[in-house]
């Protein structure tokens, strides 16, 4: 999309909207994504951000409306990742900005990416200022959030916070704030982005939101560099921010599994009746239908990961080895966990289900529950019994 906003008085969002990604490093973007930049027209003009190279053309035009590119005087970047920084060097060569500003993290890492030693970088750490004018730019680092280079902008005149990859979803909309769309639909996108990209992060973010309470700061716009604008009560982010990063589970309980010929199926279905009329309220996904980072999503929230695959070639089938190995990287706490799954001779699945768990620091309640080929009475009341005792000791545990 081609049309800058006014996001506060001579400050105007610049940035793209990217209707098409789909994929973003694993994560499922079913509805796009945007790359948000900021242009502040001050006594020094500044650029915070770029975008995605494919969509420089789109940061050019947005900028070409306002200012001749040419007359920035400075340009920060607040994170490397090149969903940000790809369109950087040929901005460079258009722009010739004075100075380029970034954490010590980040000037290595643009070095890294770009190999330009000869860009005029300019060191920022915590609590450092840069007045622009009438306006003063406050930065604080956020290593790790979301990776060691990033920082956040702020700028104190106007409360306005430029939180990098922090607060963000992965939504295109023609829309730039938070009170244009729908709230709920919002807060789903929002908490898909913190569970797929931050979980990982939580205890750093607690620091960091609590460092952030510790400074005071008056925040009255948060301008996230992907998704919706949070204007209407920004405040509202930031407390889901500190929920989330607590990781508190909910009574509520995830059986996710894959499926060879519907046996697995039916242990999971069984299970769940054990969840569900003992009170927990139970998701039940399907690897073949439900993708990784949408599992994710309802995993934020849920005590107990219940985990079921058949055994093929003596270990697991692919989709659960996919999703063991994204959940493992983003290792959510607080949890509770058990296995189950159908074989025919050599039955390996439920153990290699329990070790990932195990090494996942999440907590196994049993040994699981293994069926020879197809599910019989007997068979599905152990299943039953399984989601019964997880459900005791998700109610015990919330
Ligand atoms: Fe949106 Fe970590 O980049």
């Amino acid at each position: 999309m081609r049309t800058i906003v006014e996001v506060k008085n001579g400050i105007n969002w610049v940035g793209a909207v990217d209707w098409r990604v789909r994929d973003f490093h694993g994560y499922s973007t079913y509805k796009g994504t945007t790359y948000n930049a900021f242009l502040i027209l001050d006594e020094k003009i500044t650029l915070f951000d770029t975008v995605k190279k494919p969509f420089k053309n789109d940061l050019l035009h947005n900028l070409l409306k306002v200012v001749d590119p040419s007359k920035i005087d400075y340009l920060v970047v607040n994170h490397v990742e090149p969903d940000h920084s790809g369109s950087l060097p040929e901005m460079m060569e258009i722009i010739k900005p004075e100075k380029l500003f970034c954490s010590a993290r980040g000037k290595k890492a643009l070095i890294d990416h770009y190999h330009r030693e000869d860009w005029p970088y300019e060191v920022v750490k915590t609590g450092d200022e840069l007045s622009l004018g009438k306006r003063t730019v406050q930065f604080i680092e956020t290593r790790m959030i979301h990776w060691p280079d990033s920082m956040f902008s702020y700028v104190k005149e106007d409360a306005l916070l430029i939180a990098s990859d922090a607060f963000g979803q992965h939504w295109a909309t023609s829309e730039r704030f938070n009170d244009q769309v729908d709230a709920s639909e919002l807060m789903n996108h929002a908490a898909k982005y913190y569970s797929n990209i931050l979980t990982l992060y939580s205890p750093l973010i607690q620091k960091l939101l609590q460092s952030v309470l510790e400074m005071g700061l008056k925040l009255d716009v948060i301008c996230p560099d992907h998704g919706l604008i949070w204007r209407d009560n920004p405040m509202q982010i930031v407390e889901a921010y500190d929920r989330w990063s607590r990781q508190v589970p909910s009574s509520k309980a995830v059986v996710v599994y894959d499926t060879m010929w519907e046996s697995t199926r039916t242990m999971a279905l069984a299970i769940a009746d054990g969840l569900i009329e003992s009170g927990v309220s139970t998701k039940v996904m399907d690897l073949s239908v439900d993708h990784r980072s949408d599992v994710m999503t309802e995993v934020l929230d849920a005590k107990a990961i219940i985990l079921g695959s058949p055994t093929l070639n003596n270990t697991l089938l692919p989709r659960m080895a996919d999703f063991l190995c994204y959940m493992g990287g983003l290792r959510p706490a607080n949890k509770i966990g058990a296995a189950f799954g159908s074989y025919g001779w050599s039955g390996e699945s439920v153990r290699l289900i329990n070790n990932a768990l195990e090494d996942m620091k999440i907590e196994v309640i049993d040994p699981g529950v293994r069926l020879q080929y197809v599910p019989e009475h007997a068979g599905l009341r152990k299943c039953v019994e399984l989601g019964r005792k997880a459900a005791q000791a998700v109610k015990q545990a919330t």
